[in-house]
């Protein structure tokens, strides 16, 4: 029986753990078209890979309420319903297109704590093959710090290749 996924041997390297899972990803979801079976996947994924990885999950644009967005698949403990675009890291990330690393949550101004114990973050964008908004990826740590520019270009490719690339 094949290991189980949770429990595979990867990389200690960030980037090279990063490398293994994009490749991993890419062959998990080949064919798959399904939105939220993509974003649940994902989720899975990166929190198996990643001890450290507190919370990991998504914010997706409400169809109903574009200004708003709403809880998507998660790993982790109960996280808010919504967020208002420009309101804490990951509305803020939703309004302006762009990453957000926040090396200590408690500083971010107007930053929305749905566990205490989360001490920092990692927000990245989630666009469509149109260059739609749909949804963004939030990921947080217990430890400060625990996310630098490294995880944003790795995070960003895996997105891009996951909801931008049209597979
Ligand atoms: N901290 C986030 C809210 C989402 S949760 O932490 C799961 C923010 O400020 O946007």
């Amino acid at each position: 029986m094949a290991e189980p996924f949770h429990d595979r041997t990867l990389p200690a390297d960030r980037g090279e753990r990063y490398a293994v899972l994009a490749q991993e990803m890419a062959s998990v979801l080949v064919g798959e078209p399904n939105i939220v079976a993509r974003m649940a996947t994902i989720t899975a994924m990166l929190a198996a890979s990643f001890p450290h990885f507190f919370w990991t999950g998504f914010y997706m644009v409400d169809p109903e309420r574009p200004d708003s967005l709403v809880i998507g698949p998660y790993q982790g403990t109960l996280g808010c319903l919504r967020i208002a675009f420009g309101r804490g890291v990951c509305g803020t990330a939703a309004m302006t297109g762009r990453t957000q690393i926040v090396p200590d949550v408690h500083a971010f101004p107007g930053h929305i704590a749905c566990d205490s114990r989360s001490a920092s973050e990692i927000v990245v964008p989630a666009f469509d093959g149109s260059g739609r908004l749909i949804a963004v990826l939030d990921v947080d740590s217990t430890m400060p710090a625990a996310f630098d520019e490294l995880d944003g270009r790795w995070l960003e490719a895996i997105l891009s290749a996951t909801f931008g690339a049209g597979d």
